[in-house]
């Protein structure tokens, strides 16, 4: 299974697929980060299950899972993926020392590399947040995702939909860790 590593003076994690292993460490890291959202250990495992639609990663530091990030494939195997960031969380002891950047960049490459197999390209990034979520800048930076319109009233509060367009024909680093460690 392919890993990146993360190394800076707070954090030392890896990347990686998640296995079912991973279901009760990574269902507490739903719990803790969505209030709204019940049964998360339901909601993992069926999302788990849905492999290769869905693709979950998590960041692991030590023995900890800290963090989860899950994309979709939209609208059928396609060889013009259009990708979903649908959900990415990190548990709260651990935010703000760059473990979600380095979530998103990692498992966006691998997320690649595997498309890549079935001789797919990435077209377009789709990831949707509330309006008052910081998650937005992260996605701005990491994806150069930009905000493409307002949908009010979809959850529970208005929503914006990003989206990082053309990803196969712009730069290979987006990333904002990629962009540091040059
Ligand atoms: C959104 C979320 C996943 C971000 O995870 P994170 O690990 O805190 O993200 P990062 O640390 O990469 O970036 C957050 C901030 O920390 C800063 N940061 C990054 N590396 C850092 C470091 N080594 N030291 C200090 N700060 C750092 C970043 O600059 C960023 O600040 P900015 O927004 O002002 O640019 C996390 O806040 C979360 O789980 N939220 C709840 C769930 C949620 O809302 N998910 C998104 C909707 S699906």
């Amino acid at each position: 299974m392919a890993h990146s590593q993360m190394t800076n003076t707070d954090t030392r994690c890896k990347i990686r697929r998640m296995g079912l292993s991973d279901l009760a460490a990574v269902s507490a890291v739903h719990t803790l980060s969505f209030s709204r959202q019940l049964n998360s250990e339901e909601w993992i495992l069926c999302n788990f299950r849905a492999y290769p639609r869905i693709r979950i990663f998590v960041a692991q530091a030590d023995k900890n899972i800290v963090g989860y990030i899950q994309w979709v494939e939209k609208s059928g195997f396609r060889k013009e993926v259009v990708l979903e960031l649908e959900q990415i969380a990190v548990l709260p002891k651990c935010r703000n020392q760059g473990v979600g950047s380095y979530l998103i960049d990692s498992s966006l490459a691998l997320v690649k590399e595997e498309l890549a197999q079935r001789e797919a390209v990435l077209k377009h990034i789709v990831v949707t947040t509330r309006t008052d979520n910081d998650a937005q800048k992260i996605y701005r930076e990491t994806l150069n995702a930009s905000v493409e319109t307002t949908i009010s009233d979809l959850f529970s509060a208005d929503e914006v939909i990003m989206i990082a367009r053309d990803i196969s024909t712009k730069a290979k680093s987006i990333g904002r860790w990629e962009k540091s460690s040059r």
